[in-house]
């Protein structure tokens, strides 16, 4: 076991681990909830580095997943208003909130330099990555 390792730590393997095997993940990142001032923090990613580590709720997918606790799926991101673009090769996007103990205490977001490229199969296999990291928070 990974004794010497901190959960973000842990969290960042994570994301390495996803944008390196699955060849549509372009950039892997974990946000966290700020409850009280609402907004989103960047504890974790594997890919370039992004200025969006703090977002409020409502703001972009991913404020907006913070606020519905509902999956999000953008299979072109050209065609969003509520949108922060961290790089103009980010063709698609999807953000599967994290629950723990019921709340929604975060997101897993992935960007894909392709359009169109999640399926159902993402959102079920991301769902359950989620689940697997909620156990380590
Ligand atoms: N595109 C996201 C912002 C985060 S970056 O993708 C890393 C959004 O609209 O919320």
């Amino acid at each position: 076991a990974q004794t010497d390792v901190t959960p973000y730590e842990r969290l960042t393997q994570v994301c390495t681990l996803l944008q390196e095997n699955v060849t549509y993940y372009d950039w892997v990142g974990f946000y966290f909830a700020n409850h009280k001032a609402r907004t989103l923090h960047l504890k974790a990613f594997a890919g370039e580095a992004t200025d969006h580590t703090v977002i409020p709720f409502g703001k972009g997918i991913c404020g907006q997943v913070a606020v519905s606790n509902e999956n999000f799926v953008v299979p072109d991101v050209k065609a969003q208003d509520n949108y922060i673009a961290c790089s103009i090769t980010v063709k698609s996007e999807i953000v599967i909130p994290l629950f723990k103990d019921g709340v929604n205490i975060g997101q897993i977001d992935i960007d894909s330099h392709i359009i169109d490229p999640f399926t159902p199969a993402d959102e079920q296999f991301l769902q359950w990555v989620n689940e697997q990291v909620a156990e380590i928070l």
